[in-house]
């Protein structure tokens, strides 16, 4: 869509017909390949065979299909919207405590926080989350906080899930060592138990497409609110920051091959929900609960490759 007519197409396009399309397309495929992720107990009760997916444009418009409407974990996702609110409080000083490299390595893994002083690459692997949910904790209360940002967003009340929160407690063991080991290093400055039970709420959060396609609208829009006459949500330079980190270290180490095969901004969640961020354009969410082997939906990153192909967005 880089020719000036392909402009006016897209400015006219319809949406639902494609995405019913894709639906269309997916369904097939439900249940043959990946797995729910197992290492939470309250998400391997997930069934898989599910798919959604829900977008809304810079103008306002919206399209969904197949299981859009349902509320689902939405896990890492939440990540982006934690280090929006961390990045406006503390503005370049948050980096000082994280980095803004892709790790290359798992979402969980330790192997690296040992070598860096327990610094974390990014704030999108889990130690990196860790780490804001403690800069928000030392601003009051984060639960709340984010809640409230979430509501704002999506115009409706959204929730906790307990009893996700619950199992993530009863069973986090990385991130308790990941936490534990941050905190070692004098990285933490809240208690680990207060930064864990935040980070597992965050995790916790039970959302649709159709609401996390809302609620991701500011990154498509310069951190403008996604309804019009609502104060911004973040400045335009810290969206350019965060469609930057989820592009380089959004879905871990498989950054590299979604840049590579759907070339947009992405943030992955084990829950299987997908965020993607169409610069100055829309905001996209597909959800899918079986992962691939680096925590990625598998039928969600089809369907990406698949809005992709059939529209010519991409970045590059
Ligand atoms: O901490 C965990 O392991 C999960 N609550 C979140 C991990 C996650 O979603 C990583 N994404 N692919």
């Amino acid at each position: 869509m880089h020719t000036a007519h392909g402009e006016t197409a897209l400015a006219t396009m319809n949406f639902q017909p494609l995405l019913d399309e894709i639906n269309d397309e997916i369904r097939p495929l439900l249940g043959q390949r990946g797995t729910v992720a197992s290492y939470i107990p309250a998400l391997a009760r997930v069934p898989a065979a599910q798919f959604g997916i829900a977008l809304r444009t810079c103008q306002g418009e919206e399209a969904q299909a197949g299981d859009a409407a349902t509320p689902f974990s939405i896990q890492s996702v939440s990540k982006l919207f934690t280090l929006t609110l961390a990045m406006r409080h503390m503005g370049d000083t948050l980096w000082e405590r994280i980095g803004r490299e892709p790790s290359g390595n798992p979402f969980n893994s330790l192997v690296q926080l040992e070598s860096e002083h327990g610094q974390p690459r990014n704030p999108f692997i889990n130690a990196g989350a860790i780490a804001v949910a403690d800069r928000l904790l030392s601003r009051g209360d984060a639960k709340a906080e984010l809640l409230a940002l979430m509501e704002s967003l999506c115009g409706e009340p959204v929730a906790f899930d307990a009893e996700v929160a619950a199992s993530e407690a009863a069973t986090g063991y990385r991130n308790y060592a990941l936490a534990n080991f941050m905190k070692s290093f004098g990285k933490l400055d809240n208690d680990v138990q207060a930064v864990l039970d935040m980070y597992f709420h965050q995790c916790a959060l039970r959302m649709s497409c159709v609401q996390l396609a809302r609620a991701a609208g500011f990154l498509c829009r310069d951190g403008a609110h996604p309804r019009r006459g609502e104060a911004a949500i973040t400045t335009e330079r810290h969206a350019r920051r965060i469609n930057a980190l989820m592009l380089t270290c959004g879905t871990y180490d498989a950054a590299g091959d979604v840049a590579f095969s759907i070339g947009l901004p992405c943030k992955s969640g084990v829950g299987g929900g997908i965020v993607a961020v169409v610069p100055d354009r829309l905001t996209l969410c597909v959800w899918s609960p079986a992962l691939d082997a680096t925590g990625n939906s598998l039928l969600g990153m089809k369907a990406l490759e698949l809005f992709v192909a059939k529209t010519g967005l991409s970045i590059f």
